[in-house]
């Protein structure tokens, strides 16, 4: 006897950066964020959850090894979840009766290892869905998934997500709400730009613990302008004005590695790639006449490029211009990218960004588009 569900879950990234936290236990921030769930073609977080009468304990493997399930972020998920099945009264002594077997938890990302993407927002927002259908759990969960990893609370859903700040001490208010759906915006494209990097770089939750209390930004930005800036990035989707809506997500990632900067010692998670990039798209979008891509970093070198359709090809090929791969294998270097490889650019293009080609400085790119939320597998 025993029950087993499979799910897989979308990553997130950012265009309103969550940096900063009030309570670490609960996981709730200083500031409201939002984010697209990305199709889960290519990247993804897949969990199978088992309860069974045989289990003698809670066990948990993650990319096919054992790991403890005593991890307090995977307790403080499994706690709560319980804790809601429980409360859901069941007639049905057999169900209630399942609550005190043990769970078996299995864990995969397909995500490309060497791609520094290991996002933990896939991951525990995967953990939290499948719990939540393994036990029956109705209602909204993006508030127990946000206890594993705070931006995984956004993955619970797709499409553009919010993740508003909350005013309540028990966090209850610090939940997830879809901005707009995934049909909303078809054209919105995404551009994983992999960056070459061996440096380990300070986690997210180091480095937002330091800056909320070293840096003064942080309250600024959290005061004065993540409010503002959240409302009219909300209106920018409801109205897909792409010009807008890529100026607040250049000016919000630049604004968090700012905080990052402010902070003491100071964090910078991105490299001279990072820089180069950046500087390649103002100089592209300038020569454009407007905004034809948008950039925004997390914490590591990586750039997600936000673009709408019709620019793919000539932002892929400025891309493959002036960071070629280096041994010139298109197939690895364009992963899931059905547009030619041409490294030729107008000799005009190369006149207003004034950088020299760097190969091998990107390792290769991920294309891919805005997505559902978690979807539940068949049973094999
Ligand atoms: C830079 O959600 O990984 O990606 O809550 O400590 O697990 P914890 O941090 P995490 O932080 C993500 C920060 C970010 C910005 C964002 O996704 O909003």
């Amino acid at each position: 006897s025993g029950r087993s569900v499979t799910c897989t879950a979308p990553i997130n990234i950012a265009v309103i950066k969550y940096w900063g936290k009030r309570d670490e236990q609960l996981i709730l921030p200083t500031n409201s964020s939002l984010s697209a769930s990305l199709d889960q073609d290519h990247l993804k977080s897949t969990t199978t959850a088992s309860i069974s009468k045989e289990f003698k304990r809670d066990r948990l493997w993650l990319n096919g090894k054992e790991e403890s399930i005593e991890n307090p972020r995977i307790q403080n998920c499994l706690i709560e979840i319980r804790r809601r099945a429980r409360k859901r009264k069941h007639n049905d002594d057999s169900k209630s009766e399942m609550l005190n077997w043990s769970v078996h938890i299995c864990s995969e990302n397909n995500f490309p290892t060497a791609a520094g993407l290991a996002s933990s927002a896939a991951g525990y927002a995967c953990l939290v869905y499948t719990l939540s259908k393994l036990y029956d759990i109705n209602g909204d969960v993006s508030d127990i998934a946000r206890r594993g990893s705070g931006s995984a609370c956004r993955s619970i859903y797709g499409g553009f997500v919010q993740w508003t700040v909350g005013e309540k001490k028990n966090g209850s208010d610090s939940i997830a709400k879809v901005v707009a759906d995934v049909d909303h915006w078809p054209e919105m494209r995404v551009l994983v730009l992999v960056v070459s990097d061996q440096k380990k770089h300070t986690s997210s939750t180091n480095g937002m613990r330091n800056s909320v209390n070293t840096s003064d930004f942080l309250r600024y930005r959290a005061e004065h302008v993540v409010p503002s800036r959240m409302e009219e990035m909300i209106k920018a989707i409801e109205e897909k004005d792409y010009q807008k809506f890529a100026e607040l997500t250049i000016k919000d990632s630049n604004q968090m590695h700012a905080v990052c900067l402010d902070t003491y010692p100071p964090i910078s998670y991105m490299n001279d790639t990072s820089r180069k990039i950046i500087n390649m798209i103002h100089a592209f979008n300038k020569y454009q006449g407007e905004l034809k891509v948008a950039y925004t970093y997390d914490a590591g070198p990586n750039a997600v490029l936000y673009l709408l359709d019709e620019h793919v090809p000539d932002v892929v090929s400025l891309i493959n211009y002036y960071f070629p791969p280096c041994d010139n294998i298109r197939e690895t270097f364009i992963r899931g990218l059905k547009v030619d490889f041409k490294t030729d650019i107008s000799q005009e293009l190369k006149d207003v960004v004034p950088l020299e080609p760097s190969p091998g400085a990107i390792k290769y790119v991920i294309s891919t588009k805005v997505g559902q939320g978690p979807q539940i597998l068949p049973n094999e």
